[in-house]
């Protein structure tokens, strides 16, 4: 079944909305003013309400040769998808059948009205998606080169989101709040841990994936967030530079010793995650890799997708490690998401295997 199988009437019909209104006319709405053709589409409560970045990918794939100023370089292939880890995590938690609610910005443009469309036909409500005037949309350029990959970032409109951009409202009707790339968010970042305290006092559960710190200074600062953080969800090498240490055992202790549950992602061989003094590893399962841009963030999903709905952590570290696996079958982060019988077959078939022990917390503390 194609995603466009699961909208509504009313969905296609606000799909048509879009459609002609990218075509016929610009954005013109103002900073303050909503997106979304029918406001009420998800209806609240939402499982899931995302506070993030939101930028498009373009993905220029076997470069003959890496980039250098001045040269020219041709790519085999090129890409255009919806980037920014915030919304493939959105997208895909939406597809694998949460209600899902997005905060964020884009600017007042093709790429920004591209994103709206794409959230808005895979069911995600983008009433609070805001559009700012001054700055363009996020643009992800992603370059992939002998095995390898590099990115440059635009950030844009991203950063000018701030904590008054929160709808206190829709984050009160919702189960569970998630941000990723807390560096990049550099407007609402100062605020993250108003933002998480306030949320866990109106009851909702939270995750935060920080993604890599582009600046590289992986500061203290975050150790006040965690505080209010339920999961959180970083890969092997941030976990590491994070808690400033040299192995994975180590940052795991100190990171559960500030009182989350740590799920560190770790690639293709799968996850180590740590509760209290509970160690959890998950085999991955194994693929023919296209390429592994929004595996981490298609494992949030499927990882949020049940434990947002209250199954285990073992279910739910499973169905991550599964959701992961299936989002490297197809470039970017969210296409191979766009077939879920094809999903469903994968993910009836896969196999992860969960080992679960006791660790002995040693003196981690900094
Ligand atoms: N090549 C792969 N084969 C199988 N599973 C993968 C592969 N790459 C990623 N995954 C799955 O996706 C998860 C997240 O990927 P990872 O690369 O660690 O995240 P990030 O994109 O945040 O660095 C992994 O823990 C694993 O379960
Ligand atoms: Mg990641």
């Amino acid at each position: 079944m194609q995603i466009k199988f699961l909208l509504t009437h009313r969905d296609l019909f606000a799909q048509q909305l879009l459609l002609c209104s990218d075509i016929f006319c610009p954005m013109s709405k103002t900073s303050t003013q909503q997106t979304s053709a029918f406001k009420e589409i998800p209806n609240p409560p939402y499982d899931l309400v995302v506070v993030g970045e939101l930028n498009m990918d373009l993905i220029l794939d076997h470069v003959n040769n890496l980039p250098e100023i001045g040269k020219e370089r041709i790519a085999e292939n090129m890409t255009i998808t919806l980037g920014s880890s915030s919304a493939i995590l959105a997208s895909n938690a939406s597809v694998l059948g949460l209600c899902t609610a997005f905060t964020g910005r884009v600017g007042d443009d093709l790429f920004g009205n591209r994103i709206l469309r794409i959230l808005d036909e895979r069911g995600l409500d983008t009433s609070n998606i805001l559009v700012s005037d001054k700055v363009n949309t996020g643009l992800t350029c992603i370059y992939t080169t002998k095995g390898d990959r590099g990115m440059i970032t635009y950030p844009g409109a991203m950063e000018e989101l701030t904590i008054k951009d929160i709808n206190w409202e829709q984050i009160g009707s919702a189960r569970h709040l998630h941000l990723s790339s807390y560096y990049l968010q550099k407007g609402i970042r100062p605020d993250c841990a108003e933002l998480f305290n306030k949320a866990k006092a109106m009851g909702l559960t939270t995750s935060l994936d920080t993604n890599w710190d582009p600046d590289e200074q992986w500061g203290d600062e975050i150790y006040d967030i965690l505080k209010f953080i339920d999961v959180f969800l970083p890969n092997d090498e941030e976990a590491m530079l994070i808690s400033k240490k040299d192995n994975l055992d180590d940052a795991l202790h100190f990171l559960t010793s500030l009182g989350c549950i740590v799920v560190a992602t770790c690639g293709s061989k799968g996850i180590i995650a740590q509760s209290g003094s509970t160690r959890y590893t998950v085999t991955s399962v194994p693929v023919t890799s296209v390429d592994a841009i929004g595996a981490g963030d298609s494992f949030n999903a499927g990882f949020l997708s049940r434990f947002v709905k209250g199954q285990s952590l073992e279910e739910s570290l499973k169905f991550g490690v599964v959701t992961g696996a299936f989002s490297t079958l197809e470039a970017g982060g969210t296409t191979a998401f766009e077939d879920i019988e094809r999903f469903q077959k994968f993910a009836a078939r896969a196999n992860p295997q969960l080992t679960k022990t006791e660790t002995k917390a040693t003196d981690v503390k900094s």
